[in-house]
């Protein structure tokens, strides 16, 4: 087998064009292969890398920008297999082969102890077993001072060195080539490079392409002369180093960890889209109440609106609404089931609490529960500093017999001593679906003033007796949003630094631990 190296089509200047200044760079441009391409029928990226002795990757990158043009070239692809030197071949070129460095190494004179040369040259083992057969060294097994080698030629030629230095670049007899191979000091490689022409609309002068569509470009109008580069959509991105928590989730695992060290389960809250009927309806929240307009809240509208609810409780919420019952005169309206019906973006997790606490009524036999959630809400919200269009919500909820406003209160201190907030305050509120309502407060050391942390109540009759709870169960809830205390904890005062396109994401990368009872 003759390997056939591809020289380049021109007649090439070797090595020298390295020596000359204008090459010692380590590139070439794709200026520099138009000007190349213009005076040739065609260039070869391998044969260009190795007459101007550059980096072939370089080359090859630098013709897919001209492809990127248009039709300034064609491009062809080559492939070729190639023999290319290890990295002990190279070493042998640079420092001549293992038999002759071993040959080198023994004294002309006296010859020397095989055990030292053994000792001192690297691969002796086979420069040895080399020179040996190749008849350049004697042994004398029964020397003083054990086995001892003697030069037993003047001069020798190392072929080896000699051969290796063609590789790639002249033919070298196979037999050698497969002697090299088994040494391992060459490889079989398979080039690929592209053979490039001249296009249809081939020039020298290539304007560099823009990569931004800049604000001044569409204003002034002077995009439409421009060239654009192409998105590469192949490309990698650079890949991150290693993912990292949000605040909002370490908070989040660790007020997770709170509810269940205090017993609670959590509820599944994997629906983002409600019915106005879960949201509010069987809230007991009259259809009319200004949250159900679409000022406060996102209307889905496709598709628009539920069919499929409990159709028994569905009356029976229609009546409450309408008349009242369970001792109530209810609000005195028309209840409409098309109000009802409309799909939106559910506005508080509550709506997931109203389904658990309707799935309890169903059962044969009460049992009580303790339930959390912490997920995601929306509401459309005017933004600023502190509020989003979206946000989480923590919420609790226990149902037992006959709890009292008292156990309302003993539960919220235990659990917001666990996140570390212990002087609380309760001020009466407002909320369709509970009576009573509080608003919880604590005192911030920090801000020196009493803040909101979290709202409450005692669920009203209307809504958990048309859901078939017993009359003496009694449902207890309170929520919270989660960004409040994320940004107390890590220092954040505008919410659009925490949630959002304008995260920093070094100060997720950097952001520390969350404890909540430091
Ligand atoms: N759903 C209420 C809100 O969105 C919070 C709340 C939950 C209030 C449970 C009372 C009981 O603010």
């Amino acid at each position: 087998m003759r390997v056939k190296p591809r020289g380049p089509k021109q007649p090439r200047g070797s090595n020298k064009a390295v020596t000359t200044p204008k090459m010692a760079k380590t590139e070439l441009s794709a200026e520099e292969i138009v000007k190349l391409l213009e005076g040739r029928e065609t260039v070869d990226s391998y044969d260009l890398s190795q007459e101007f002795n550059k980096d072939h990757q370089q080359i090859i990158g630098a013709i897919k920008s001209l492809s990127s043009l248009g039709d300034v070239i064609v491009t062809e692809q080559r492939q070729f297999e190639q023999w290319v030197l290890t990295d002990e071949g190279s070493e042998v070129v640079r420092g001549g082969s293992h038999e002759a460095r071993v040959y080198h190494a023994v004294d002309p004179q006296h010859g020397s102890l095989q055990a030292d040369i053994m000792k001192s040259v690297p691969n002796a083992k086979i420069g040895f077993s080399k020179a040996m057969s190749g008849g350049w060294l004697s042994i004398d097994k029964k020397a003083e001072g054990g086995p001892r080698l003697h030069r037993k030629v003047k001069t020798i030629e190392d072929t080896v060195q000699a051969l290796l230095m063609k590789i790639g670049k002249e033919e070298v007899a196979s037999d050698q080539l497969k002697e090299f191979k088994k040494r391992k000091l060459i490889n079989n490689d398979v080039i690929k490079c592209l053979i490039v022409r001249k296009g249809r609309d081939f020039t020298t002068q290539i304007a560099k392409q823009d990569v931004n569509l800049t604000p001044e470009m569409i204003q002034s109008g002077s995009w439409k002369d421009k060239s654009f580069k192409e998105y590469n959509f192949d490309a990698l991105g650079v890949p991150p180093s290693t993912g990292h928590l949000h605040p909002l989730l370490k908070v989040r695992t660790e007020i997770r960890k709170i509810f269940l060290e205090m017993g609670f389960t959590e509820m599944p809250t994997n629906n983002f889209i409600e019915s106005s009927f879960w949201n509010f309806d069987a809230l007991f929240q009259p259809q009319q109440h200004p949250a159900r307009d679409a000022h406060d809240t996102f209307f889905i509208k496709d598709p628009p609106s539920s069919r499929d609810f409990p159709t028994d409780y569905l009356e029976r919420v229609k009546k409450t609404h309408e008349s009242g019952g369970y001792g109530s005169i209810g609000y005195q309206y028309d209840w409409k089931l098309e109000e009802a019906q409309k799909n939106i973006l559910r506005t508080h997790t509550t709506a997931v609490s109203a389904r658990m606490l309707y799935k309890i009524g169903q059962q044969e036999k009460f049992t009580p529960v303790k339930y959390f959630s912490i997920d995601r809400v929306f509401r459309n919200e005017t933004l600023d500093a502190t509020h989003l269009a979206e946000f989480h919500q923590i919420e609790g909820v226990v149902a037992d017999y006959n709890l009292t406003l008292g156990d309302l209160i003993g539960v919220l201190n235990a659990f917001f001593r666990k996140m570390g907030i212990t002087q609380l305050r309760f001020k009466p509120a407002y909320n369709p679906y509970t009576e009573p309502s509080m608003e919880v407060f604590s005192y911030h050391e920090g801000l020196k003033k009493w803040v909101e942390v979290g709202n409450s109540g005692v669920f009203r009759p209307e809504m958990l007796l048309p859901m078939g709870l017993p009359e003496d169960v009694t449902v207890i809830a309170w929520g919270l949003s989660l960004e409040r205390p994320t940004m107390i904890k890590y220092g954040i005062s505008n919410i659009r630094e925490l949630v959002g396109h304008k995260v920093n994401l070094e100060m997720v990368h950097n952001n520390p631990l969350c404890r909540l009872d430091a």
